[in-house]
């Protein structure tokens, strides 16, 4: 097994000068010398990413460039700074306070990032959610966060069951017309009464920020909880992987509902006081090469689906476009194929950097550096600080091309401190002592590059979005016309995975594409778009273990017409 194929580092302004050399001195109390609090202890992170380039003399250099089909605006960091003080007082006055849980769910707009900086400023724990959930998902964080305060829109607030919700007091609608009822509040009124000045809440290192959801094989959505010490990995990780300079123009195309667009969407890009693009709206190829251009990005962060479709799209749309202000290419969310790496390299003269990560490690730990060979396919090597190895079930690390379990090395500065409320779950992650186990296997080379192998649970990477087939399972059997629901991962050229559902219907129903297309908009419209099936197949029965399990990996045998594997405990 070798890999012979080597794309050579390109000259870039890049900030770490040798990886071997970065690794041999790096120590993380050293990255902190670099924020104001060291000297004090107490801390905020929104305070380091936006007030601490204020007075450092940034304040009139744009902090953020928003742009969709109506609107375009630029923000300094004094803005930023005033606009997220006025949104704590906004908070503070309706009684919100440290700790509590404020959640945001609404499109990709200033607003969004103006409150989840503010929440984080008073200290509260902020937890940004997807504009495309529906509304059984939008409950299940809702309640099992206990959120007291949601800033939402009123076309979103359709999918909030208000009433369902026994903590949440505070409604604030971005864009409400009218008068409203008690509990809800102008976004626009409130912020024009609020004084730009704040009382910042100085908060300890391991105090609580942010809470992302993300989604097991079993159960409902976990609650990932990050601290503000996380800035430290988000600071560092933006220097070295994301190569951020100060002139730089920075372009992170995730949603900040995903973790990837909070920790490089927010934090990365603003902790080190750089331009950060935001570009509202939905994906499409010219849409994006002219988000390139207009903005003249430097350093641009996507994930391999939309590399996948702007591949498919052909090279002639690249060419209408000037491209070459784009200094700096990345990934995450799922594996790189080579061919995009090769295909990004012809068309764009560019090397597309793998890194891997997950919303639990909240910040980048495998990665593929400027200044380092990539080896199209591989993640790349552990960031400096990071102790990142193959394991097997006993904590034994493996031998070179040895796959096994990707583990790293307790803790590092954005490891997740808690899955809420639900300790055991989080235990299952630290299950060998000393290490973090991912649920992801992989093996490293002799140059101790990662090679990402695949899952060792059952969820689903579909377009780079974690989805939990449990979730879906339990919405398909919701359905009137179904029994019984097994849901996999199939793989696809250009979402990576696709979600397919095996069904079993109920007595009295039959086979039909007007049934599958039903059921399809059920969990489209109930859970998510993302979530829901795009092929669905109709069996008589559903492969079970005798304790009445589905067993997914039957189904997936069957679906990729590979060997079932030991069925001793499968039912008759
Ligand atoms: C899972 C985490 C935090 C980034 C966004 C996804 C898969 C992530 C890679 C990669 C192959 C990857 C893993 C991981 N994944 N990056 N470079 N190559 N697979 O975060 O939703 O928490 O998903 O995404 O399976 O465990 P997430």
């Amino acid at each position: 097994m070798t890999h012979e194929e080597r794309v050579p580092v390109q000259t870039t302004g890049n900030n770490m000068s040798r990886y071997e050399e970065a690794r041999s001195h790096f120590d993380w109390k050293q990255v902190e010398q670099a924020f104001s609090w060291h000297h004090t202890g107490k801390v905020n992170a929104a305070y380091e990413a936006i007030d601490r380039h204020v007075e450092a003399g940034k304040g009139n250099k744009t902090a953020l460039i928003y742009s969709d089909a109506v609107r375009e605006e630029r923000y300094t960091f004094l803005q930023l700074k005033e606009k997220s003080n006025q949104f704590g007082n906004v908070l503070r006055k309706l009684g919100v306070s440290k700790g509590d849980r404020v959640f945001v769910f609404m499109p990709r707009t200033p607003e969004l990032y103006v409150s989840v900086l503010g929440t984080i400023k008073i200290g509260a724990i902020v937890g940004p959610l997807f504009e495309a959930f529906m509304e059984a998902a939008v409950k299940d964080r809702l309640e099992n966060s206990e959120a007291v305060a949601l800033v939402t829109t009123p076309s979103l607030l359709e999918r909030v069951p208000v009433d369902a919700l026994p903590h949440l007091k505070h409604i604030i609608l971005v864009g409400a017309v009218g008068e409203l009822v008690e509990g809800y509040y102008s976004f626009e009124e409130e912020m024009s009464q609020a004084s730009s000045d704040l009382d910042m809440e100085w908060v300890d290192r391991e105090d609580p920020m942010i809470i992302h959801y993300t989604s097991g094989s079993t159960g409902k959505p976990k609650g990932v909880l990050h601290v503000h010490n996380a800035m430290i990995q988000h600071y560092q990780t933006g220097k070295w992987v994301l190569d951020l300079q100060d002139d730089d123009i920075y372009w992170c195309t995730a949603d900040p509902g995903w973790v990837t667009g909070t920790s490089y969407g927010i934090f990365a890009p603003w902790l080190n006081g750089v331009t950060n693009v935001v570009r509202g709206g939905r994906f499409s190829p010219d849409d994006w090469y002219q988000t390139l251009e207009k903005y003249k990005v430097t350093v641009w962060y996507s994930a391999p689906t939309a590399f996948r479709m702007l591949m498919s799209a052909g090279d002639s749309v690249v060419k209408k476009y000037d491209l070459s202000s784009v200094r700096h290419v990345l990934s995450v969310g799922e594996p790189l194929n080579p061919e995009v790496v090769r295909w990004g390299l012809k068309t764009y003269g560019k090397r597309i950097h793998d890194n891997w990560w997950m919303t639990e490690t909240g910040g980048i730990l495998i990665s593929n550096y400027p200044q380092m060979e990539i080896k199209p396919g591989s993640m790349g090597k552990p960031f400096p600080g990071i102790h990142a190895a193959i394991i097997d079930n006993e904590g034994n690390e493996l031998p070179p091309y040895t796959m096994g379990n990707l583990a790293i090395r307790t803790p590092w500065p954005s490891m997740m401190r808690q899955i809420w409320k639900n300790p055991e779950k989080y235990q299952e992650y630290f299950r060998i002592p000393g290490w973090y186990v991912s649920g992801d296997s992989a093996y490293m080379d002799e140059d101790g590059y990662f090679w990402f192998q695949g899952r060792l649970d059952d969820v689903i990477n579909t377009s780079g979005e974690r989805v939990g087939p449990f979730e879906v399972e339990s919405k398909l059997v919701e359905h009137h016309a179904v029994a019984e629901a097994g849901v996999i991962g199939k793989p696809d050229a250009i979402r990576g995975e696709i979600i397919k559902a095996f069904i079993a219907l109920r007595e009295g129903y039959e086979p039909s594409e007007e049934l599958k297309e039903e059921i399809r908009q059920f969990v489209k419209t109930r859970l998510a778009a993302h979530a829901a099936p795009r092929e669905i197949e109709f069996r008589d029965k559903l492969p079970k273990t005798r304790s009445g399990k589905i067993m997914r990996r039957v189904l997936k045998a069957w679906e990729l017409g590979l060997p079932t594997g030991d069925l001793s405990t499968m039912e008759d």
